[in-house]
């Protein structure tokens, strides 16, 4: 893992935790929320994603205690309340801290095995990345807490474990059965280049993205566990259960192309889930071959990626569906896509950096006219993955 210098919200973390607990942090670890470039709902079917991680992060400074009876405490400048939990029968308190335990517990037990129960662990936490608005809040909190807690009890760790036990945390905490596209970017992500993740290998490549993506959040907030996303996940299932009575051999949604699909005349909407979950699945590989060959994204594919998601994975919303529209009619705009799970949170839009800008202010003010929400827009181009950030 990199080690950078220290950031003023690293040593802003630091005299949180000070301040706090009296002493120095053992370790300060960061990593940043994220944005899909294309490939949505393809992760947790086995198939290809292609995120960046954003020019927002969170900051997590861990310490050992000697005596800190296997538990966990933990104070966040984003937060209130300050957390204690148990790290040695880790449970959900359905509060903040839970991405903490999630990750710390398991970590912390392979490190201190049966010295866990007298030892434990403080954190301090402070994020700019903006919660419930599908940018991955929480795999962010979730990496940089596992590479901080590893560094601060001495423990080499790569990005990819940083990833697991980032993703083992989420989906036993959140009880979302949510894939790996959010970890994996925020563990792997690089200044510069977006993430190719084949999902059903682990397989990843960087390919060289050097745009600036403006991120608008619509402001309708969703939670996945309410969400159809557990539906949408169920629908996948069976749709390629199905599929399998025809091609035993299939080994996921994503791997049956289109043309199968379409051949085996699933019920609706089974057979809609899965044609746009093989074609987004493609998709992506265009979208890295054009990347890979130094070419711009085009508004074809990340049109033809929303369609998909409001027509057939109906995942979106009609305030997603208006600013992917009215984003379109800016000057210099190449495309535009809901990004992350849908059903409200934030889209991309993709295009000269220039357009971009002059671009936000218009969509913004008619998109709030219209109704009625106000929604934060942000720049950003594609920001290094996990760091541990010196102490
Ligand atoms: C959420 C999940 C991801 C992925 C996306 C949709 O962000 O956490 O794992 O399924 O939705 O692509």
């Amino acid at each position: 893992m990199p080690t950078t210098d220290t950031t003023p919200c690293a040593a802003a973390v630091r005299a949180l935790f000070q301040q706090r607990y009296g002493r120095e942090p053992d370790a300060i670890a960061s990593a940043p929320g994220r944005v899909n470039l294309i490939g949505e709902h393809t992760d947790y079917n086995g198939g290809e994603v292609l995120p960046i991680g954003i020019e927002r992060r969170t900051w997590v400074a861990a310490g050992v205690r000697r005596d800190g009876a296997g538990k966990l405490r933990a104070v966040s400048a984003n937060e209130p309340g300050i957390g204690e939990a148990s790290l040695v029968t880790p449970t959900r308190g359905e509060q903040w801290w839970d991405y903490l335990v999630g990750v710390a517990a398991p970590i912390a037990s392979d490190a201190l095995g049966s010295a866990l129960a007298r030892a434990g662990l403080d954190a301090a936490v402070m994020s700019d990345v903006p919660t419930a608005a599908g940018l991955s809040s929480s795999a962010a909190i979730e990496v940089a807490t596992a590479l901080a807690v590893a560094t601060a009890l001495g423990r080499t760790i790569e990005p990819r474990e940083v990833a697991m036990i980032g993703w083992r945390a989420e989906t036993g905490v959140v009880g979302v059965a949510s894939g790996i596209l959010d970890q994996f970017a925020s563990a792997l992500a690089r200044e510069g280049e977006a993430l190719h993740l084949d999902c059903a290998t682990t397989e990843t490549e960087l390919v060289p993205f050097r745009d600036t993506v403006l991120i608008i959040d619509s402001a309708v907030r969703r939670s996945l566990r309410d969400s159809a996303f557990n539906t949408r996940q169920a629908e996948c299932e069976e749709a390629l259960r199905l599929l399998r009575e025809r091609w035993p051999d299939l080994p996921n949604l994503a791997a049956a192309t289109p043309e199968q699909v379409l051949e085996a005349k699933l019920p609706d909407p089974l057979d809609r889930r899965a044609l746009h979950v093989s074609r987004e699945t493609r998709r992506v590989q265009q979208a890295v071959a054009l990347l890979r060959a130094g070419k711009p994204l085009t508004g074809e594919l990340l049109l033809g990626s929303h369609e998909s998601l409001r027509d057939l994975y109906e995942c979106s919303r009609p305030e997603l569906d208006w600013l992917v529209e009215r984003s379109m009619q800016a000057p210099g705009v190449r495309g535009a896509r809901l990004t992350g799970a849908g059903w409200g949170g934030c889209m991309i839009v993709v295009g000269d950096e220039a357009a971009l800008a002059n671009a936000a202010p218009g969509i913004g003010r008619d998109y709030e006219r219209k109704f009625g929400l106000t929604p934060r827009v942000w720049l950003s181009k594609a920001a290094a993955g996990a760091r541990i950030e010196s102490v």
